[in-house]
């Protein structure tokens, strides 16, 4: 690879040793230059797209925490009103407090399934959005760090200059091109993060409201028991 390269530079030399030359060496220079500039670009995404991933997951864990205690002293209240209920024997309290443990299995799923889902969701959009299109530029970016050497093994550099420079021209404002439209291709891809987020959260707050109704009715269900002293 870097034979080739040293090769073709030699060829380069050698072909255009007078001052035809230079305007291929300021062609390197301009396409280095902008290559360069671009990657700090893509460089600079890449910290912003990450930032905002951790920040939302950090919203959805925020969410999640709030409703485990929530949940957790409902059930402590409901512990305390089957210790106080009234006019029942022991056998229906104890039998009312296994029906409590097993419920509370079902309520704990409730929580995971409403973390799994957010996660899902969330995981399959950072991955998904933003870095394959990041990746895929940056590789078109480093590509033209040696268009002009590529360029210059494609064209007779010695019968068709003019042709040669023409080429370097067109490639010149596909990459300028390219470095406008690809920034702002990105930038738009992490702002779409935030839709993504947004559902996210609405279905997770959905889904703890949803948790916390199932627990309140698992509730009134198992102390309809008591009011029959379990018969
Ligand atoms: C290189 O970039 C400079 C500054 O942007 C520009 O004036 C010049 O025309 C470019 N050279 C070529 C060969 O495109």
């Amino acid at each position: 690879m870097f034979v080739k390269f040293f090769l073709v530079i030699a060829l380069l030399q050698a072909v255009c040793a007078q001052q035809r030359f230079e305007v291929l060496v300021e062609f390197g220079t301009n396409f280095s230059t902008l290559a360069i500039d671009t990657q700090n670009e893509i460089n600079e995404l890449y910290h912003f797209n990450a930032d905002m991933v951790r920040e939302f997951n950090r919203e959805l864990l925020l969410e999640l925490g709030r409703m485990v205690p929530e949940m957790r002293e409902a059930d402590s209240s409901f512990q305390q009103q089957i210790a106080a209920a009234d006019g029942i024997d022991d056998e229906c309290r104890e039998y009312v407090e296994e029906l409590r443990e097993l419920f509370l299995l079902f309520q704990n799923w409730d929580i995971q399934d409403c973390a799994y889902y957010a996660h899902v969701e969330l995981a399959d959009d950072s991955v998904n959005r933003f870095l394959p299109y990041a990746i895929t530029f940056l590789s078109e970016n480093t590509r033209s760090i040696s268009q002009v050497v590529e360029s210059f093994s494609r064209n007779n550099a010695v019968a068709e200059f003019d042709a040669l420079v023409e080429e370097l021209d067109v490639e010149w404002e596909y990459y300028q091109t390219l470095a406008v439209s690809f920034g702002d291709f990105l930038f738009d891809e992490i702002l779409a993060h935030a839709d993504v987020a947004d559902r996210v959260y609405l279905d997770l707050v959905e889904c703890r409201e949803t948790a916390v109704r199932l627990q309140q009715s698992d509730q009134e269900y198992i102390l309809s028991y008591l009011d029959s002293n379990c018969e």
